[in-house]
């Protein structure tokens, strides 16, 4: 038997449930860490004081489910936008005469699905986006679900000498390797080139001002100014870490459900385990800005 015992792993802190209540939305979460459903709101048209509290909880719990939508293509843009100019994907295929309406899809044909590894979206990008709505039509049976991760509690769990080792560090993300030929199948012809950029480490979250991992088995390639080595097996240790199931949410879809999560703080991961069974929607980014 292992002598390992919880003690020996990252210990998290519950956080409370304080400040203001919530008005015109109920909230109720998923896990103390990360997530929340969000109920008494319609998406198609929210009223403001209504916006201004998904602003606040999407701040809080880092991810943010509603159920039983109804919007129309044009109705979830215009829900995108109230958060800001949206984010066109350098590769995925989009609805037609909608390039900021990705499209996610998965079935009997398919040879992979959108988002199978733990990531947050487009890092690679020198702006990567805030946000994330992705909003599911058609569901598997069973299974599809998507997993969420708090990189605010990966961060607080390490240790002191982690931390400062991490702080001032700035990691390669590149979108070469994860996009060139991905959607072949799906008809988009390669670009020249795909996105690359820098950013730190750890980034500080503009709202909140809390500090989050920022590096994603998904984009990042290495640490810079450091040996290939020694930033393999940082960047290894950082992801299993940053994979404990303390750090997480695990959402089952229901047609018409909405997940809008903030790629700041928290990275994600969609379970591809329902196959032949096709689920489809549409994914709607809002752009973010450089990480600091
Ligand atoms: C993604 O946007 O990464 C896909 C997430 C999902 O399909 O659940």
């Amino acid at each position: 038997m292992s002598s390992l015992s919880a003690l020996d792993g990252p210990r998290i802190k519950a956080r409370d449930e304080s400040g203001r209540p919530y008005e015109t939305i109920r909230i109720d979460r998923l896990t103390p860490v990360i997530g929340a459903e969000i109920s008494g709101v319609d998406l198609a048209a929210p009223t403001n004081h209504q916006m201004d509290e998904i602003h606040r909880a999407l701040a809080e719990h880092l991810v943010i489910f509603f159920r039983d939508q109804h919007m129309s293509q044009q109705q979830h843009l215009d829900f995108g936008r109230r958060f800001g100019e949206l984010h066109l994907h350098p590769a995925a295929p989009h609805e037609p005469g909608h390039p900021e309406l990705m499209v996610i899809k998965a079935d009997e044909n398919s040879l992979r699905a959108n988002g199978e590894g733990w990531h947050s979206d487009v890092s690679c990008d020198e702006y990567p986006p805030m946000g994330s709505i992705l909003y599911i039509k058609e569901c598997p049976p069973a299974g599809g679900d998507t997993l969420f991760a708090s990189m605010y509690a990966a961060y607080d769990a390490l240790s002191d000498r982690m931390k400062a080792y991490l702080e001032g560090l700035t990691a390669e993300h590149s979108g070469e390797h994860v996009y060139r030929g991905m959607f072949a199948k799906e008809g988009v012809a390669d670009k020249a080139s795909y996105p690359r950029a820098e950013h730190p480490v750890v980034r500080r979250h503009p709202v909140t001002g809390r500090r989050a991992l920022y590096v994603n088995r998904g984009f990042t390639t290495r640490i810079l100014g450091i040996p290939r080595d020694e930033s393999d097996g940082i960047l290894r240790y950082l992801y299993e870490h940053m994979e404990n199931p303390l750090f997480q949410c695990r959402f089952r879809w229901q047609p018409n459900s909405v997940a809008f999560w903030d790629n700041r703080c928290a990275q994600h991961r969609a379970m591809w385990d329902y196959w032949p069974h096709r689920r489809y929607g549409n994914r709607v980014t809002v752009k973010g800005e450089r990480p600091v």
